[in-house]
This record gives C-alpha cells, structure tokens and sequence, in this order.
C-alpha cells in the first residue's frame, strides 16, 4: 500500500515515518522547498526525540521519500492523508480551513484510481464533507472516499504515541475506505490498540473534545493552585489525592503558567466557536480560554511581586521557553505572553532553553539568549522556571543562591523542593504549594 502525507510538519512527518516503519512505502510531500531539501539532506527540521534515527532507517530501506511533487505522490497512492496545518484564523479564532481546502483541490486534480482521502489534520465537524464536495466538483468522475482519522500524538512523545496509542479513531460510513484504513493500522490493532470506527463528523469532534477536556482539566488544576495559595493547601497533594481517582485519574493535573502549544489554544477557540455557530455553547470551554489568558498575565504580576513590586532595571534569569519539555515547539507558549510583559515593566530578560532558542529569538525581540543555565542565572535579580525541562531539576539550590544576585526563585513549573529551596536561604515562589514553616 502506498501513501501520500500531504504537509511534512510535526504531525506529517512523524506520522509518515512511523507508516513507512509499519511496512508502506510513504511519500512526505511538502511545499516548502527548503524544508524537503533539509529532509532529502539527511536533516529533521524539528526536534523530536528519536525521530532522526527513526527517519534515516526508513528512507535507508527506500520506504520514505520526500518530495515537493504532490502530483506524482498523490497519483502513485492508495491513500492520501492531509496534515497540513490548521491554526487559528487571525480575528475571529474559527479554524483557519484554507490550506486544508487548498490541499483538497490540488489532490482532487490528479488522483488515480481509488483512493482514501483522509483528514489527519484537526479540522472542525463538517471539514470531511467539505474536502469531499471540493474534489467531487473538481472531478466528478474520480473514485474516491473522504475520512477522518485526527491524530492524538503529543510532540515530545511524539514516536511513542503513534507506536502506541490509547486509540485510533477512524471516521467514515464507506465500506472500502474501512477497509483500506484497517489494514493500514492493522499492525496496532494487532497490539490490540482499541480502533474505533465512527460517523465522520463523530471522528471530527472527538479530536476537539478531546484536546478541550485536557486544557479544562489543566485551567482546573491551576485554578486549584491559586486556591491553594490563597488557602495555605498544598496543590501537589491535593493533585495527588484527586489522581489516585480511578475516575480522574493523574495526567494533566500538573500546575503551571497556563496551557500554550500549537493545538490546546487554537483547538479550544475553534470548538467554542463551532458550538455556538450549532446553538449549543460550551460554556466550559468559554470560561477556561478566558482564565487561561488571564493566568499568563497573572504569572507575569506573579514574579514583578517577587521582585518587591519593583521591576524597573532588574534582571531576571528564565529558563525555558517552549510551551513544554522536549520540543522546539514555541507556537502558543506561555513565554510569548509572560516575557513581553516582564519587558514592559522594564526588566531585563535572559533566558535560556535547551531547544528553543533559536525560534524563539524570532519571536522574543528584546530578550537576551544566552548559551546555558549557568550564563542565564549568574548575577541575576530572580531566576524563574518558566518550562520543565529535565536539566533544569538537577540545578543545586545552593549554587543558585551563589550565582543570584538576590536570592529569588519563581518555580511556574515547581520542579524544585519548597524545602531545599528555603533551607539554601532562597525566597521561593512555586505555584500553589505553601513554603515550609521557618525553623
Ligand atoms: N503538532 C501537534 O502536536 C499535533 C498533534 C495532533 C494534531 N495536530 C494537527 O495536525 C495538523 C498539522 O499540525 P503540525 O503541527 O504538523 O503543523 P506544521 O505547521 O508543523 O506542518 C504543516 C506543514 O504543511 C505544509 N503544507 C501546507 N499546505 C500544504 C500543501 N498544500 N501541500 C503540501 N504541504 C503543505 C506546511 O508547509 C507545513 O510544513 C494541524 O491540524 C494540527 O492541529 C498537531
């Protein structure tokens, strides 16, 4: 069988190279040409752990290819997926459908006996009809069904979760695209991954229902957190005593700044406008976008509080600047809201990040990129933990105050010990966990 991955980005590329690892023969095609040209160079033009060895073994073996001709890939393909991105439509935050539409067109016009067409891309209920209604006015006469399978892997993990996921939701009423994408995810269903066949549309929504259930469950927990604060509870036990629910469960009840990446933000938008344009609103998710914007601005007052209220020239050291660990990923990060407004109130921002910096510099004017933790803390006014990386958890508290000019830690991800912290004479900020009583 072979496949045409339309859109070589996160989701196309790792989904195409762990395709082309289940046995097919996979085209990545893509319409930037210099990201092919890195790609046919041996290049990852992401960070994403495993992922390069992962491709250079596939297209070793001739498995996977990548191209710009998305003629001759779709042609050649028994199914031909549609990754392509589907951010936020700038003004009115509907999902911008436009290159999944535009894709749609440009497949519709050389496909080449019968083939699957299917949406991987988050796309909104009602997508799947529309790609079908744009290719059968393109070619009436082609053979050919529209289904949806989205795509539940997270970056960072993203090998695993394509190898191993809880579920892989397949959308379509028509019996031979069925089959056809059973037998693509046949070597899961043989690990006896649950394959749920759906309507369509029920395929559509379960991928936004599902990303606006874990940004709830996130704006839950950081909403606990200031409770915690204001209350004097802890929010990593009270976290602890909901996960052991077997009804909630651990996941996603980790505090933080807020929920950023490039799905959470733009998925909830999207679904909260699809609800209310259908007549039945989510007021849920209405309620966490807005707390979850208002938090990235509270965390901002959060550490101009721990500098006294007195940020004007002061230096503050950030470590960390994706949305999450493990990527290089800055669409939507919490830093893009936080540190502007530290730059405002006049400090001077130096920050560190082990994937991210060279994105990030594009985004962040003004803020100081600095080569290591070390470089980033030393002589610094107030050392902030903005994303969880693992190499920031092994800094020793004693050698922060050494290196700080001031003793002052914001910790928005709490990777440090409240204790550890104040026994070493730091004044520590986590989110939601009291300090230790002084001795
Ligand atoms: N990133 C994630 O973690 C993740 C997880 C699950 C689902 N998704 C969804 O998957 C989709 C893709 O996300 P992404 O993060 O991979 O996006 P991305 O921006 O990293 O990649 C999209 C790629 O598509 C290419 N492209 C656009 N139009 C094209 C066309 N007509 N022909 C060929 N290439 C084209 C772009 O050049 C780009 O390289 C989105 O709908 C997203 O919501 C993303």
């Amino acid at each position: 069988m072979r496949i045409a991955m339309i859109g070589s980005g996160y989701v196309g590329l790792v989904s195409g190279a762990c395709f082309a690892e289940f046995g097919f023969d996979v085209t990545c095609v893509d319409k930037d040409g210099d990201k092919i040209a890195r790609l046919n160079a041996g290049e990852i033009p992401i960070f994403e752990p495993g992922l390069d060895a992962l491709v250079a073994e596939n297209c070793e073996r001739k498995r996977l290819v990548f191209s710009t001709d998305l003629a001759g890939a779709v042609k050649a393909a028994d199914v031909v997926f549609i990754a392509v991105g589907t951010p936020s439509r700038r003004g009115d935050g509907y999902a911008d459908l436009s290159y999944v539409y535009a894709a749609a067109a440009e497949i519709a016009t050389v496909l080449d006996g019968y083939t699957v067409v299917v949406t991987k891309s988050t796309v909104p209920v009602g997508t799947g009809r529309e790609v079908e209604r744009i290719i059968r006015e393109t070619r009436p006469d082609a053979d050919f069904d529209v289904a949806s399978n989205p795509e539940f892997l997270r970056e960072g993990s993203a090998i695993g979760d394509f190898m191993r996921p809880d579920r892989v939701v397949i959308g379509t009423e028509a019996e031979r695209a069925r089959e056809v994408l059973g037998r693509l995810y046949r070597p899961l269903f043989l690990l006896e991954t649950p394959i749920l066949f759906t309507r369509r549309e029920t395929a559509e929504l379960i991928k936004y229902a599902t990303n606006a259930f874990l940004a709830t469950k996130i704006t839950y927990i950081n909403q606990m957190a200031d409770l915690c604060e204001a209350v004097g509870a802890d929010v990593s036990d009270v976290a602890r005593g909901m996960g052991l629910d077997g009804r909630i469960g651990a996941k996603f009840l980790h505090p933080g700044p807020g929920y950023g990446g490039s799905c959470f933000p733009k998925d909830t938008l999207a679904l909260a406008k699809t609800a209310r344009d259908a007549g039945a609103p989510v007021t849920i998710v209405e309620n966490v976008i807005a707390a979850n914007d208002a938090r990235k601005h509270a965390m901002a007052q959060k550490v101009v509080a721990a500098l006294d209220g007195d940020p004007k020239g002061k230096t503050v050291a950030v470590l960390g600047v994706t949305f999450k660990p493990n990527t290089d990923d800055m669409r939507e990060s919490p830093a893009l809201d936080i540190l502007p407004a530290l730059l405002s109130a006049g400090v001077h921002v130096r920050a560190y990040d082990p994937e991210g910096m060279k994105e990030a510099a594009k985004l962040l004017p003004g803020v100081d990129f600095v080569a290591d933790m070390d470089s980033a803390i030393k002589g610094a006014d107030c050392l902030v933990v903005l994303t969880e990386w693992n190499e920031f958890r092994s800094l020793d508290p004693e050698k922060i105050n050494a290196a700080l000019k001031s003793p002052v830690v914001v910790d928005l991800r709490n990777v440090f010990a409240p204790g550890e912290m104040t026994a070493a004479g730091i004044r520590y900020a986590s989110i939601g966990r009291p300090p230790p009583p002084r001795k």
